[in-house]
């Protein structure tokens, strides 16, 4: 299949990347043919590098539109600045391509209201490339925690702190967070939507839909940004996440569960690494928990969203190779949607229950009280998830 990417920042490079590997371990399904950006030197510069990385013969476009006219292209992966999601995700859906869009869904449930309709009506994929849940070390814990390993779920906490000018790098290349994650009317909040939607996912990827939320924001003259967040799943488990902007290039992640009969203990923000496991008194690093289940549950259910090759397995997950950051796997269970059949691991549900959750924690900040995400209203206002 034919792929074009549209947005040819930090996250577009990671995606060029992803799908050079993937076609370097055998895994063929897509042939990146184009790269799109309205800054003309970006889409060159990331056309060129894909070439050097190894596509064969990547087109420079400056205008999405093309892209969307060209009929030789099948698929669209839409990596642009969150508040355009919806408007070039439908268009490209409209005009049949199937179509990968980057976390978050959206900027609003009516926004991905928009999606669904459009999808519905051109019967393509539609799939969001969410990679947090991707990474083995957090389907070891989601298996650990389904398996009861702890006990019952009770608590989590989680502390990020890190400055949001933040650069990485990505193969060789360093890249810097962009200046629009800031701007709510770009990103929608960038604690809640361009952090937290990966929290969401993860989250009730691990312990379910989560029923209520409770949010919390302060600033010192402006900046110094703290948002304090709770979420209470229908299971009785709940969650405390504070994201905490630093300005001293400071980056520090704590993250803890407790369960009736064992705990887990993270250094890392994206994966469960650097930390340990405790189960009845024995204590293990959280290494061994991902080595046991690459070893064993791979083979069996998980083959569906992780086809070899489309990720290292290894328990470390590294942000700068796309594979072990769960960009690969991502394409793969895109691949595998298109061609089967089959609805893709994360789609319009779960991409719009995140999204509903995030503007459930923005009513609750802007108006101070726990706000219930309702997931049987059609409605999309309000912390209403819109099926
Ligand atoms: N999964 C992750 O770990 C992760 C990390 C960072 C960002 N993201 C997500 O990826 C998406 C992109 O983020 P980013 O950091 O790459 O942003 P970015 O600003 O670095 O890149 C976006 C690109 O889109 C281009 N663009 C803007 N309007 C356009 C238009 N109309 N047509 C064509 N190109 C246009 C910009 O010029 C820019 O190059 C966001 O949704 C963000 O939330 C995900």
């Amino acid at each position: 299949m034919r792929i074009a990417i549209i947005g040819c920042g930090s996250m577009g490079l990671r995606h060029s990347v992803a799908l050079a590997e993937l076609r370097k371990r055998g895994l063929t399904d897509f042939e990146l043919v184009a790269v799109c950006d309205i800054d003309e030197s970006r889409a060159s510069e990331l056309a060129f590098h894909s070439e050097k990385i190894g596509h064969q013969s990547v087109a420079a476009q400056s205008s999405y539109e093309r892209i969307l006219d060209d009929h030789s292209i099948d698929a669209v992966s839409v990596v642009l600045p969150t508040w355009l999601h919806h408007i070039v995700g439908c268009e490209a859906l409209l005009a049949g391509k199937h179509t990968i869009i980057e976390k978050p869904l959206a900027i609003s449930p009516a926004a991905s209201s928009m999606l669904r309709k459009a999808a519905e009506r051109s019967n393509r994929v539609l799939a969001v490339a969410e990679n947090y849940r991707r990474i083995p070390s957090n389907r070891a814990f989601r298996s650990l925690v389904g398996q009861r390993k702890c006990g019952t779920p009770l608590s989590m906490f989680v502390q990020r702190v890190a400055s949001p000018d933040e650069s990485y790098k990505v193969g060789d290349r360093i890249v810097k967070g962009a200046s629009w994650y800031r701007e709510p009317a770009k990103a929608g909040s960038y604690h809640v939507f361009e952090l937290g939607a990966h929290e969401i996912d993860l989250q009730q990827f691990w312990f379910g839909p989560i029923v209520s939320v409770t949010g919390t924001e302060r600033t010192i003259d402006g900046v110094h940004n703290r948002t304090l967040i709770q979420m209470q799943f229908a299971s009785g488990m709940l969650s405390q996440v504070a994201f905490v902007d630093s300005t001293t290039k400071v980056e520090f992640t704590r993250r803890r569960f407790t369960g009736t009969q064992g705990m887990a203990f993270s250094r890392c923000w994206h994966a469960w690494q650097d930390g340990e496991l405790f189960v009845d008194g024995v204590t293990t690093p959280l290494e061994e928990m991902t080595e046991s289940y690459l070893r064993s549950a791979i083979a069996e259910n998980e083959a569906r969203f992780l086809p070899d090759g489309s990720f290292e397995p290894v328990p470390f997950s590294d942000p700068t190779n796309p594979l072990t950051y769960g960009v690969g796997a991502a394409y793969a269970d895109f691949a595998a949607a298109i061609q089967r059949p089959r609805n893709p691991e994360i789609g319009i549900d779960e991409g719009s229950d995140v999204v509903a959750v995030g503007d459930a924690i923005l009513t609750s900040i802007a108006e101070q009280r726990t706000v219930s995400i309702d997931r049987n209203a059609r409605d999309t206002r309000d912390g209403k998830v819109g099926r």
